[in-house]
């Protein structure tokens, strides 16, 4: 969600170029507009677009455009609608200060009230604008005050989760953050500003991390840390940091969505690899804990549901999951003792980050699984097990699911002493993997498919641990086909649900040898009694099925290994729809605003 690029350096020929790379990185974070500002000899250019980054590119064709200092931005709007008028950067009255943003500040309408009165036009309808016209009215109220003591009070001024970006002409980015992520980097021939550590994969690998109310000057020759509160100024020191960029390409196949599925067997036989004393340590904090919590947004709380199942089944140990929205509301019951597992793939999902803050405040310590190294969940935790599922760019969360499914399921095995017999199961499930997806499933997939793209509603069922496959299951259906598709507990169906159920209606029924199998069969009958046309994920035959989609027998493991026809049938509903698999409509892939 939203990015930020910045860079003050050497003068570029295409700078305007330059810049529009620098987002390209950042383009898998989801947008749905974007802009860039350069500057030169004092004079800054704007150049805006609605839609993809080909759109500006388009744009900015023939005007190569050259410059010292330039900013760009992709957003995800929040305040005002999808226009060019309302994409990044905004500036000023004068036209001179140049401004990119990531978050929300909360108080703008009451500050946008003040500015008004004071004589500022607005252009836009975003929130974002007041912040060049307060840095404008600082300036003019202390001509002595200098570009970057303005922003940093401008800054202060603003409520919220925010990183915002700033610059005018005499070569300086100002950048702080409270909340959303940003970095800087030191290059060669420049500086940067970047909204996370890949989207400076290739220029750099000094990385400045900035800390919760930190900002930095960005010039040619340094970049500067300056403290928001007390405006204390400290030469930033880097960090060096590894980026695996060969994993971030999608070779030969046409979408990184399908690339990213078909990496999944690797993933589970990495995850089985892991650190025994890595693992151990983990397990070690959920021992001694008073209370295990688990907390994540989206896919990644899919992961903690099944986890819960897998904890309390394999490990016999009771823990609590809450998504990262809730947690704040339901953490009154932590105390020191407690811990607070996060999973996530980015690192960066303000709702986790700020349940993970919220149980910080109580003292209570924090373990995280999380893909991203080096991102603002990691320095958070007082633990991470980086899931080494590799770069993930399809907005839809594939492989980092798996992996977190993994690592659950490794620790479940761990806590309950039986660690190998974990690794085993991964070991055994990978190979598994392989073979089904030799076997021809992605055919039988994108069969199915066809056979389902004109339908509006698609319910899935399970029970026990697959009830959080079948809430993965809907979850992929929707964010990429926009079919509206719905997972349940099996046994709610009797509840109220049936009702929905009509002649022909599509129903999966997630099935695995465990416990709950007579019962999902008895649900998945009462389906068929109502008409509803059953699909079985499983590893039988069943009668009751209408189609078999066969998958291994894996025991603990299903999870795994059931969700992968789904990521499928997803992937291919929304080729035969028209859309593109890795970029769904109003979808982000880090989602950094609460
Ligand atoms: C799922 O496909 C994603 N679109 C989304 O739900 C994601 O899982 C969620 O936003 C959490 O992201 P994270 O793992 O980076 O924290
Ligand atoms: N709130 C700002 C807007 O709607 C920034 C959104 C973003 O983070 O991209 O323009």
């Amino acid at each position: 969600m939203c990015g930020v690029f910045g860079y003050s350096g050497e003068e570029k020929e295409d700078l305007a170029g330059y810049i529009l790379e620098g987002l390209k990185k950042l383009e898998y974070r989801g947008y749905d507009s974007s802009g860039i500002a350069v500057f030169k000899k004092g004079k800054v250019r704007i150049i805006k677009e609605v839609g993809e980054l080909a759109n500006l590119r388009k744009r900015l064709k023939g005007k190569h455009l050259s410059g010292n200092l330039g900013i760009g931005h992709t957003r995800w709007a929040t305040h005002g609608g999808v226009t060019r008028k309302n994409a990044h950067p905004h500036t000023d009255c004068l036209g001179k200060i140049a401004v990119v943003h990531n978050g929300i500040m909360e108080n703008y309408e009451e500050i946008k009230q003040k500015l008004l009165g004071l004589g500022h036009k607005f252009k836009s309808e975003t929130d974002t604008e007041i912040f060049p016209h307060l840095i404008e009215e600082k300036i003019k109220k202390d001509r002595n005050l200098s570009f970057s003591e303005a922003v940093r009070l401008s800054f202060n001024q603003i409520e919220g989760l925010n990183a915002v970006c700033a610059c005018c002409s005499d070569g300086e980015i100002v950048a702080f953050r409270k909340g959303s992520p940003l970095v800087a980097g030191l290059g060669e021939k420049g500086n940067f500003v970047s909204s996370d550590i890949p989207g400076l994969s290739c220029l750099t690998r000094k990385i400045v991390i900035l800390e919760e109310g930190e900002g930095v000057s960005v010039t040619k020759e340094r970049v500067v840390k300056i403290n928001s509160k007390t405006g204390k100024r400290a030469l930033a020191k880097e960090t060096f940091v590894d980026m695996e960029e060969k994993e971030a390409a999608r070779g030969n196949f046409p979408y990184f969505l399908i690339k990213e599925i078909f990496e999944q067997p690797e993933v589970v036989a990495r995850v089985a690899a892991s650190d025994k004393k890595e693992i151990k340590k983990a397990v070690e904090m959920i021992k001694k804990s008073w209370g295990t919590y688990f907390t994540a947004c989206g896919t990644a709380a899919h992961s903690g549901l099944a986890a819960t199942y897998m904890f309390s089944e394999i490990a016999k140990r009771h823990v609590n999951f809450a998504f990262g929205s809730e947690f704040p509301y339901f953490n009154d019951f932590l105390v020191p003792k407690s811990l607070l597992i996060a999973a996530s793939q980015s690192g960066e999902t303000m709702d986790t980050l700020e349940a993970v803050r919220a149980a910080k405040k109580k003292g209570a310590k924090v373990l995280s699984l999380v893909n991203v190294p080096s991102s603002t969940l990691t320095r958070l935790s007082d633990k991470t097990i980086l899931l080494k599922a590799g770069p993930e760019r399809a907005v839809l969360s594939t492989k980092s699911y798996i992996a977190k499914l993994s690592f659950f399921l490794l620790f479940a095995y761990a806590i309950a002493g039986r660690l190998n017999l974990g690794i085993k199961i991964l070991q055994e499930t990978s190979k598994e993997m392989v073979r089904m997806l030799k076997r021809g499933l992605e055919a039988k997939m994108k069969k199915l498919a066809k056979k389902l793209s004109g339908c509006e509603h698609i319910y899935i069922i399970g029970r026990g641990v697959n009830y959080a496959t079948a809430l993965e299951g809907a979850l992929k259906i929707k964010e990429a086909s926009y079919i509206h598709a719905e997972g349940f507990p099996a046994g709610e169906l009797k509840h109220g649900v049936i009702a929905l159920i009509e002649p022909g209606t599509p129903c999966f029924c997630i099935i695995a040898k465990d416990r709950a199998k007579e019962a999902v069969l008895s649900n998945a009958m009462e389906l068929k009694s109502r008409g509803g046309y059953i699909i079985g994920i499983s590893s039988e035959r069943q009668s009751v099925f209408d189609v078999w989609i066969q998958v291994p027998e894996v025991g603990a493991a299903s999870p795994i290994v059931s969700i992968i026809p789904m990521q499928l049938l997803a992937y291919h509903l929304t080729l035969i729809k028209g859309y593109n698999p890795d970029r769904p409509r109003n979808l982000a892939k880090s989602v950094t605003v609460r």
